[in-house]
């Protein structure tokens, strides 16, 4: 590879001090690496981003300490009645849009560290649900609760160093996101038996991820006896698709390993359709160990637009081809419900719900 293909790889590194740094060179150095980090990669590492990363082990025992507990008091928090946007989702539930119906290898819970807005949580029941706890674990909610809104906030700062880094006012997405359907998920991928190993399953199938702006703290490899482990092989964890280019029209697969001390921000589609496509969201697999027995826990963070806001590329982004690319225009909030249908969350019939519904009443008036 040369020395040039080899920099073409390189995911950028910045640093949350530099974007809040009063010098202007600095802010200037983490806004070009979001520029590049962004447009080519769909993902960035961060670092100084204060994450304790002792107070993140507490969070996953306490994540391990529920996912433990049995499938009859797992299943009593959440459910399908709130489309699995609180609480616990079993494994084989949700699947990628193009994964062919193969659901991913996973239990997750969802919590909002963030308060919802009254008005929203009228009109979208599921989505803007209120949190679950399980009994008898405080300290689980508290840490939750904690993380996902450090985690809220470090994104908050991304939003606004990627406002800068596109020539925008700085609030320009932030004031997109308040009061959105916010919401952090802990992931606990689950173990292959000798007879998966190698067949090709995977922890978690390609997709996009359907929000503006997604945050990693970076998970924990479990060994087959439970104890946290150095990754088992030089195959397994996140990868993601970069551009499509002339040379590489389907785009090259990059490990998406962060370096030691730093987190992961992801581009999700939201993000992707209001920059008209400058900004990608990016396509990420995640692959299963070569060795049976291994788990994983990881924690994303998924910062949305409110669902009043209109979906559809800003002001300086739109040209004809953005527009045929991104049309028709759509609320944030309908977009999450048809995008949850189709990953298996939310049923069919959440899409009746959409549009001019009283067609029953009339009928009715007619008879
Ligand atoms: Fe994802």
């Amino acid at each position: 590879m040369s020395a040039d293909a080899q920099h073409h790889l390189e995911i950028p590194i910045i640093d949350l001090d530099d974007l809040a740094s009063h010098d202007a060179r600095a802010v200037a150095r983490a806004a070009e690496g979001l520029r590049t980090a962004f447009g080519h990669f769909g993902l960035v590492y961060v670092r100084g981003h204060r994450i304790d990363p002792g107070a993140l082990d507490a969070f996953y025992d306490g994540f391990l300490g529920f996912t433990a507990r049995s499938e009859a008091e797992k299943a009593a928090l959440g459910g399908p009645g709130i489309w699995y946007q609180r609480g616990w989702t079993p494994p084989n539930t949700e699947k990628a849009v193009i994964a062919g119906g193969q659901p991913d290898f996973k239990e997750c819970y969802f919590a909002a560290p963030e308060p919802l807005d009254p008005v929203a949580r009228q009109q979208y029941p599921q989505i803007y649900a209120e949190n679950v706890w399980p009994g008898g674990a405080d300290g689980f909610r508290e840490a939750y609760l904690a993380l996902g809104h450090q985690l809220h906030e470090i994104g908050l700062q991304l939003l606004r160093g990627s406002a800068l880094a596109l020539g925008l006012e700085p609030y320009r997405f932030e004031q997109l996101v308040y009061g959105g359907p916010h919401v952090t998920r802990a992931l606990r991928y689950l173990a292959l038996d000798e007879t998966q190993v190698g067949t090709g399953i995977l922890w978690g199938e390609e997709h996009t991820d359907f929000n503006l702006l997604t945050l990693l703290p970076g998970g924990r490899f479990l060994d087959p006896s439970g104890q946290r482990a150095a990754r088992p092989d030089g195959q397994c964890g996140l990868y993601l698709r970069t551009r499509p280019t002339e040379a590489h029209p389907h785009g090259e697969m990059v490990r998406g390993a962060a370096p030691e001390g730093c987190l992961v921000a992801q581009v999700g589609q939201q993000l992707e359709i209001l920059t008209g496509g400058t900004f990608l969201a990016t396509p990420h697999v995640i692959k299963a160990p070569l060795a049976a027995g291994w788990t994983r826990v990881a924690t994303a963070h998924f910062i949305h637009v409110h669902g009043h806001q209109v979906l559809y590329p800003l002001e300086p982004f739109r040209s004809p081809e953005t527009i045929a690319a991104y049309s028709p225009p759509v609320l944030a909030g309908t977009y999450g419900t048809k995008t949850l249908v189709d990953i298996g969350l939310a049923p069919q019939a959440a899409l009746d719900m959409l549009g001019y519904r009283h067609y029953d009443r009339l009928e009715e008036t007619r008879a």
